[in-house]
């Protein structure tokens, strides 16, 4: 099948995000005048090493926060912000802090995760998390359409839980990923591959 964007899909779901998957999720931490703040962003990846760089989106907005949804609206206000990696035995938690709070509502506390204090900046991270890349705000970018934002971060501080280093390598043992619709999948097998010279 062939269809463009503006003329509709015509399939029972949307296939875009099942088309680009697996995706990381970004479990964004953030801290507010309101408080603390815990969201699932999986438009996220990493796009710079020197200095390590990411981004991530965020799109629609909730009606207590204008133009967007909590974690933006934290991020406008510090500056800052931690990307919390998940895995599978985090999913029931990391699903439930996708919920629509209020602002002002922590998740941390609504879902009953772990907090522990960053180090580079003033704002929360998941303890139980495999990693955690505690960001600055580099800038936000408006994208098309409305309420369409990506923010990127330059990561200052880079947690990585202690099981998940093996011989010098980040091996977290259950990493999640997000595929389309209400699809996850976990990555266990790895190989290696070569480049060619230079590539
Ligand atoms: C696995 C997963 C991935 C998600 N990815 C995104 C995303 O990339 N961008 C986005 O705006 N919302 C995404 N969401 C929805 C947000 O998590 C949800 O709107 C949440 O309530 C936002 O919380 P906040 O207002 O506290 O920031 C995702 C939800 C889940 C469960």
């Amino acid at each position: 099948m062939f269809y463009r964007p503006e003329d509709g899909h015509g399939l029972p779901h949307n296939p875009f995000n099942a088309i680009v998957a697996p995706r990381p999720i970004a479990w964004v931490s953030t801290r507010g005048s309101l408080g603390d703040n815990l969201a699932p962003y999986s438009f996220f990846n990493a796009v710079a090493y020197t200095p390590p760089q990411l981004v991530f989106a965020s799109t629609s907005a909730k009606p207590d926060r204008g133009d967007t949804k909590d974690t933006l609206a934290q991020i406008r206000e510090t500056g800052v912000f931690c990307v919390n990696l998940t895995s599978e035995a985090l999913i029931a938690a990391m699903s439930a802090t996708s919920a629509p709070l209020a602002a002002g509502e922590d998740e941390f506390t609504a879902a009953g995760i772990g907090k522990a204090q960053c180090e580079t900046i003033d704002c929360p991270r998941v303890a139980a998390a495999p990693a955690s890349l505690e960001c600055r705000l580099v800038q936000v970018i408006p994208l098309l359409g409305a309420h369409n934002f990506l923010i990127h971060g330059e990561v200052t501080g880079v947690h990585i839980r202690p099981d998940c280093l093996k011989d010098g390598r980040y091996a977290p043992p259950d990493r999640l990923t997000r595929l389309g619709y209400k699809d996850y999948a976990t990555q266990r097998d790895t190989f290696e591959l070569d480049r060619p010279p230079g590539g």
